[in-house]
């Protein structure tokens, strides 16, 4: 059966990596790995041509198919619109609609990038870090929220900080597991001293920890975390956390690696049905430049062919790719350092289906 991928490029240079992304699976398709690829919009995108950020035409498209690449969404030219019609809402939309509550925000950092981190390059060589961001609850979709007058006449706004059991469960179980395939070690990143939600979920993945023996389970508080992430991110090996501290926790990681440029993600649902996705945004500032780092969009195909697919060989040879033209020297803009080779986005491409043989 052929595998049947939705492709979303999304706005800014989405289109652009998108492109690159596609290319590097021709190769594996030309070799005989089936695969269909049906592209649709979303985000800006979507609502310039049927006026909502996740339309039907997409939904429908998405539903249907075994994965979902996407680029990027979001431009300065939708930042006025009304909020459930802004790009960020079709990736809420879909991620919801999908029920995509795993998400996987790896931070891995290439020997060769070990000078393009803003820390000292002993503190973050070797780095390989999993962080498991729960993306389907929290304060992201609490209810109630909106903004409203209390019974003083003052306006304010709220959102509500909720999990359910369930949902706690089953983001544990997906954390305990990758644990077990890598280091054996998971943090789970709480507030506990402070949310009441947050000490539930401490609770919770205590429970679940009985049916993990072999891992090594600890506790941190967010804003310790945040920390220790500075301090001393090879302590880490597997986190997993709520969908706020998630969100903020898995940017600041991402730097640790020297560019958000490098890292892939994928948000899996129940079924290992997922939505792939580089973990940086449209940058609409070098959009149709030909500029853009291609890298986490081909490294997001890689773990689409790993998660969804079931195939390690073919992410492998990717991301051997990968490995390959950066030890060779060629850098887009945002990895360059003296000394190496300067490469647009299309011949950061052209290198990496080079290396692919
Ligand atoms: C991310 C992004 C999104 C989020 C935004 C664009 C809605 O920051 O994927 O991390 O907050 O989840
Ligand atoms: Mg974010």
């Amino acid at each position: 059966m052929a595998l049947n991928i939705a492709v979303l490029p999304g706005d800014g240079i989405g289109p652009e990596i998108i492109k690159q992304a596609l290319r590097v699976l021709e190769v594996l398709q030309k070799e005989g790995l089936e695969m269909t690829f049906i592209e649709a919009p979303l985000g800006g995108q979507a609502y310039d041509q049927y006026g909502h950020p996740y339309p039907e035409f997409t939904q429908k498209i998405c539903r249907a198919a075994d994965a979902v690449l996407l680029g990027a969404v979001g431009g300065p030219q939708y930042d006025n619109l009304d909020r459930p019609l802004r790009p960020e809402r079709g990736l809420l939309g879909i991620r919801k609609d999908l029920g995509l509550f795993a998400n996987l925000r790896p931070a891995v950092l290439y020997p060769e990038l070990a000078n393009a981190s803003t820390l000292k390059p002993e503190v973050v060589a070797g780095l390989d870090i999993m962080i498991v961001r729960e993306l389907t609850g929290d304060v992201y979709f609490g209810q109630p929220r909106g903004m409203r007058t209390n019974e003083n006449g003052e306006r304010e706004g709220f959102n509500t900080m909720v999990y359910s059991e369930s949902e706690v469960r089953r983001i544990a179980h997906v954390a305990f597991g990758i644990a077990m395939k890598r280091g054996k070690k998971l943090c789970s990143v709480d507030k506990a001293n402070v949310l009441e939600t947050t000490e539930f979920w401490k609770e919770i993945v205590i429970d679940v920890a009985k049916e993990y023996p072999e891992v090594e389970l600890s506790h941190m508080y967010v804003d310790n975390a945040a920390m220790q992430l500075i301090r001393n991110p090879k302590q880490f090996d597997v986190m997993v956390t709520g969908n706020i501290f998630g969100d903020i926790l898995s940017d600041e990681a991402s730097m640790l690696t020297g560019s958000i440029g490098m890292l892939a993600s994928a948000s899996l649902n129940e079924t290992k049905k997922g939505l792939y996705e580089p973990s940086h945004g449209s940058a609409p500032d070098i959009a149709g430049k030909n500029l853009a780092n291609p890298i986490a969009t081909i490294l997001s195909a890689a773990m689409m062919l790993r998660y969804t697919f079931d195939n390690e060989a073919a992410a492998q040879r990717i991301e051997n790719a990968v490995k390959k033209v950066l030890a060779a020297g060629y850098r887009t803009g945002d990895i360059f350092e003296a000394g190496m080779k300067r490469v647009s986005c299309s011949e950061m491409g052209d290198q990496i289906v080079a290396a692919m043989s």
